[in-house]
C-alpha cells in the first residue's frame, strides 16, 4: 500500500476532544488517467474532495483490533478531479478513541491519543508520469464546524463556525497496524419518512419513524445564522406516551446544530444511533418535523432469505428478526445499537450466527470479524467476551468464547467455504487447549467465570441471588453450561480436523473423555430447560428421546412456557422438534403472552428486544440499566423458521446437496421461507387445504425432501406435493 509513504499527521497541540478537518489542495496541470486516494485514521472520517463527498463508506475505517489491525480505504477518485483541487478530511473520534479502549492506554477521555490522519493521493498522469501526495506538513488543519463526535455522544456541530487553518504536525504513531479494507463497508441503506409528529403528555414534540433502526436524522431547513436544531433520540415511549431514554445510559445519543443562513440540510457525519423516535428539543422558528427523515445505516450484504406466514403476527416477528438483523450488523456484529455497549459481544454474535447467515450473505462481515478475534486471542488461547477487545472485559468463557469455533464452523456449513475453518482452524484448538488449564475438573469446563444462561427465567420462587450480576443469570449450573460448550467446541475441532486432513486422534479421544465425564458429573442433575436443552443439542444425552420428553413434560408442566436464557433458547425448538416435539415448538413460538416471541409484537414491537418483558404487561419498563430495544439473541428463532418449520437444512456444506422436511402447523395457515444459497435458490412453503396440506418445494440441486416421514430424492426442479 502506497500509504505507507505517508506520514501520520495531527493539528498541533490539539485537545483528543478537538474534531479536526485536514486540508490539502493540489493542482492536476496535466490530463490525470487515474487517481486513488488511500487513507485511514484513529477514529471515523469523512472525506471531500471539491465538495463532493468521497466514497459512500459511513463510519469508514470501520471498527477493528485496532492496536494491531487498522483498515486503510482506497477510493478511485479520479471523477471528482478538477484543475486545482481541495481535499477536506474530518476526523472524529469514533471506536477508536472512546473508554475502555485498550489502544487509548486511559479511560480518561482528556488522555486520548489526538486525531490522527494518514492519507496519500496517487495520481497517474495519461503520460504515464505519476505524483504522490501524502499526508505531511504541506497538509493543513482548522477545528471543523463539528465541535463534538463521538459514537455514544453523538454530533454537536455549528455552522457558523469558521476555519482557522495552519500547518498539520507530522507525528508518530504505528503504520505497521495498517491493512487493506477487508470487510463490507457501511452504506446508507435506506431513508424513512416520519409517520408522525405529535406532542407527548409532557409537551415534547416527537417525531415517530414507525421503525426502531439503526442509523440518523437527515433535515432541511430555512434558518437564521446561530438558531439551534437539537434532537434526542428514543427506542420506545414509556406507558404515559413520554419520551423514554434512561436505557441508553451514559450514551448522550443527541444531534445538536447551529444554523448557518439560509437555506440548508445536514446529517450527522461521524456517528450512528439506535432509534425510533427523535425529540425535538429546540428548532428554529417554523421548523417543519416532516423534512426530517431517517437515514438506515447497515454493513452492505445481500439479503439472501425471506419468509412470509399467513399470520400478521408472525409476519411482523419476521420483520423485527430483520430489523434487528440489519440494526446490529453494522460492521461488527453488535449487542445493540443505541446504549453505551453496541461491542462485538461474542455470546451474542454465535448464538445470532445462523439465523444470520439465512437472511444475508454475510460472509465479509463475518471474514474481517473472525481476523479480528484471532487477532484478540490471548497467547494462551483466552477469546475476549467482546471483539473488537477492551481492557475492561475479560474472557467470555462457555457460549461467548465459543463463538471461536461455532461461527466458522457454521459459515462452512452455510457457504461450503472451508477456509473459514481452515483460518480458523488454531484458533478453536488454542481455545479448547486453554479450558485444561483452568478447570477445576480434568476433561470438564468447571469453575470459572461464564454468563452462564445469561437472562434465563428460571430462578427457583424465593431464590436470593449471590450478587446482582447473577440475577441476571438463569439458575442452570454453570459448570455444566461450559462443560457443554467445551465438548461442542472439542466436536467442531474434530470435524473441521477432518475436513482439513489433520490428525484429530488426540482430540477425539478428548471428546469420549469429556462425554463420559459429563455423564458422570451431570446425566443424572439434568434439572432446568436449558440444562436439558444444551445436552441434547451437543449430542451428550445418554438417553436423548427419553430427556427431549421429560423436556418437553417440564415445559407444559410450567404452562408452555420456555424458561431458557441466551445459551438455551437459539436451541429449545430445535431439539423439541428433532424429538418429536413440534408442536410444544410452535406454542412456544405463537405465545402471545411474557414470554413469548409474540408477546413483543403485541406491545408494538418492531425489533426484537433484549428481555421478553422489556414492556411489561402493565407498560412499566424492565430495569433501565439493561434493557435494549433491538437486540438479536431471540431473533435467532428464524433459523427454527428456515430449518424446521420449512425444513430447509443442508445436507453437503454450502447447501450442495438439501434435505427438506417441513414441520407444519394447524395453527397457521401457511408459510414460506426463500433462501438463496450459493448453488441457488431454495424454496419450501406449506399451506393448509381442504383436504390436507399442499408442499411446494424448488431446489436448484439434489434434495432429499421429507413428509409426513417418507422420504424422495429429487433432483433441480420445482415440485408440489400433497
Ligand atoms: C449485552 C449482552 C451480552 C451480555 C453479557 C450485555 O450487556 O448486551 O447481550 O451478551 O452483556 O452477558
Amino acid at each position: 500500500m502506497l500509504i505507507q509513504k505517508a506520514s501520520w499527521i495531527r493539528m498541533k497541540d490539539a485537545a483528543s476532544t478537538i474534531v479536526p478537518v485536514f486540508r490539502r489542495k493540489f493542482e492536476t496541470p496535466k490530463q490525470v488517467k487515474t487517481a486513488v486516494l488511500e487513507v485511514t485514521c484513529d477514529g471515523v472520517y469523512e472525506a471531500v474532495l471539491n465538495g463532493k463527498r468521497v466514497g459512500d463508506f459511513i463510519l469508514a475505517p470501520g471498527w477493528t483490533e485496532y492496536c494491531k489491525r487498522l483498515q486503510v480505504q482506497s477510493y478511485e477518485i479520479t471523477g471528482l478531479l478538477l484543475d486545482s483541487n481541495t481535499l477536506e478530511i474530518t476526523v472524529g473520534n469514533g471506536w477508536f478513541r472512546r473508554t475502555n479502549a485498550p489502544w487509548t492506554g486511559t479511560k480518561n477521555p482528556d488522555e486520548f491519543l489526538p486525531a490522527m490522519l494518514i492519507a496519500v493521493i496517487h495520481i497517474v498522469y495519461v503520460d504515464g508520469s505519476e505524483e504522490l501526495i501524502p499526508t505531511d506538513e504541506k497538509w493543513q488543519v482548522s477545528e471543523s464546524t463539528i465541535t463534538l463526535s463521538g459514537i455514544f455522544i453523538g454530533e454537536d456541530v455549528d455552522m457558523t463556525k469558521k476555519p482557522v487553518f495552519q500547518s498539520a504536525e507530522i507525528c508518530d504513531y504505528s503504520k505497521q497496524i495498517l491493512i487493506p479494507q477487508e470487510g463490507p463497508e457501511v452504506h446508507e441503506q435506506e431513508y424513512i419518512y416520519p409517520r408522525k409528529s405529535f406532542r407527548t403528555p409532557k409537551n415534547e414534540w416527537v417525531v415517530d419513524f414507525g421503525q426502531n433502526m439503526t442509523g440518523y436524522m437527515t433535515f432541511e431547513m430555512d434558518a437564521h445564522a446561530g438558531e439551534r436544531l437539537s434532537f434526542s433520540t428514543a427506542e420506545v415511549l414509556d406507558k404515559d406516551g413520554n419520551f423514554y431514554t434512561a436505557n441508553y445510559r451514559s450514551a448522550r445519543s443527541q444531534l445538536h446544530y447551529i444554523c448557518r443562513e439560509g437555506h440548508q440540510s445536514y446529517k450527522p457525519k461521524l456517528t450512528f444511533f439506535g432509534f425510533r423516535y427523535l425529540r425535538i428539543d429546540e428548532a428554529p422558528e417554523g421548523f417543519c418535523a416532516e423534512n426530517i427523515r431517517a437515514v438506515v445505516l447497515h454493513s452492505e450484504m445481500t439479503r439472501t432469505g425471506w419468509l412470509n406466514s399467513s399470520d400478521t403476527m408472525l409476519n411482523q416477528l419476521f420483520s423485527n428478526i430483520l430489523w434487528t438483523q440489519k440494526s446490529n450488523y453494522l460492521d461488527i456484529p453488535t449487542d445493540c445499537p443505541q446504549r453505551d455497549e453496541r461491542y462485538g459481544w461474542t455470546g451474542d454474535g454465535q448464538i445470532f450466527c445462523r439465523a444470520g447467515t439465512y437472511q444475508y450473505d454475510v460472509r465479509q462481515f463475518f471474514r474481517k470479524w473472525l481476523a479480528d478475534m484471532r487477532a484478540a486471542q490471548h497467547d494462551n488461547g483466552w477469546v475476549p467476551e467482546v471483539i473488537p477487545s477492551l481492557t475492561a472485559y475479560k474472557p467470555g468463557g462457555a457460549g461467548w468464547s465459543d463463538a471461536v469455533a461455532i461461527i466458522p464452523w457454521q459459515l462452512y456449513e452455510t457457504y461450503g467455504d472451508v477456509s473459514f475453518i481452515s483460518d480458523m482452524y488454531e484458533a478453536m484448538k488454542k481455545w479448547i487447549a486453554y479450558v485444561p488449564t483452568v478447570t477445576k475438573t480434568p476433561d470438564l469446563f468447571t469453575g470459572c467465570w461464564t454468563y452462564g444462561d445469561w437472562l434465563a427465567l428460571d430462578h427457583p420462587e424465593g431464590y436470593v441471588p449471590p450478587t446482582i450480576e447473577l440475577s441476571k443469570r438463569g439458575y442452570s449450573n454453570d459448570d455444566l453450561v461450559c462443560s457443554a460448550f467445551y465438548a461442542n467446541s472439542v466436536n467442531i475441532v474434530i470435524r473441521a480436523g477432518k475436513i482439513l486432513g489433520q490428525d484429530v486422534s488426540e482430540y477425539e479421544k478428548l471428546y469420549s473423555r469429556i462425554k463420559k465425564a459429563y455423564t458422570k458429573a451431570f446425566g443424572d442433575r439434568l434439572n432446568t430447560q436449558t440444562e436439558k436443552v444444551l445436552t441434547l443439542h451437543f449430542d451428550l444425552a445418554e438417553n436423548p428421546q427419553a430427556l427431549a420428553d421429560a423436556l418437553a413434560e417440564q415445559i407444559k408442566a410450567c404452562g408452555t412456557k420456555l424458561q431458557t436464557g441466551l445459551v438455551g433458547t437459539p436451541y429449545l425448538l430445535h431439539e423439541l422438534s428433532r424429538y418429536g416435539h413440534s408442536y410444544i415448538a410452535w406454542s412456544l413460538l405463537l405465545r402471545k403472552e411474557y414470554p413469548g416471541w409474540l408477546y413483543s409484537v403485541s406491545k408494538g414491537a418492531t425489533t426484537v428486544w433484549e428481555h421478553w418483558d422489556g414492556i411489561k404487561p402493565d407498560g412499566t419498563f424492565w430495569d433501565d440499566d439493561m434493557n435494549s430495544y433491538n437486540h438479536y439473541a431471540y431473533a435467532s428463532v428464524a433459523d427454527w423458521v428456515y430449518g424446521v418449520a420449512c425444513g430447509i437444512k443442508p445436507a453437503a456444506p454450502g447447501f450442495a446437496k438439501v434435505r427438506i422436511e417441513p414441520h407444519p402447523d394447524k395453527r397457521l395457515n401457511s408459510l414460506c421461507a426463500v433462501l438463496d444459497t450459493v448453488h441457488g435458490r431454495i424454496r419450501s412453503s406449506w399451506k393448509y387445504t381442504d383436504d390436507g396440506i399442499r408442499y411446494e418445494i424448488e431446489t436448484p440441486v439434489e434434495t432429499e425432501v421429507i413428509i409426513d416421514g417418507v422420504s424422495k430424492t429429487v433432483g433441480k426442479g420445482k415440485y408440489v406435493f400433497g
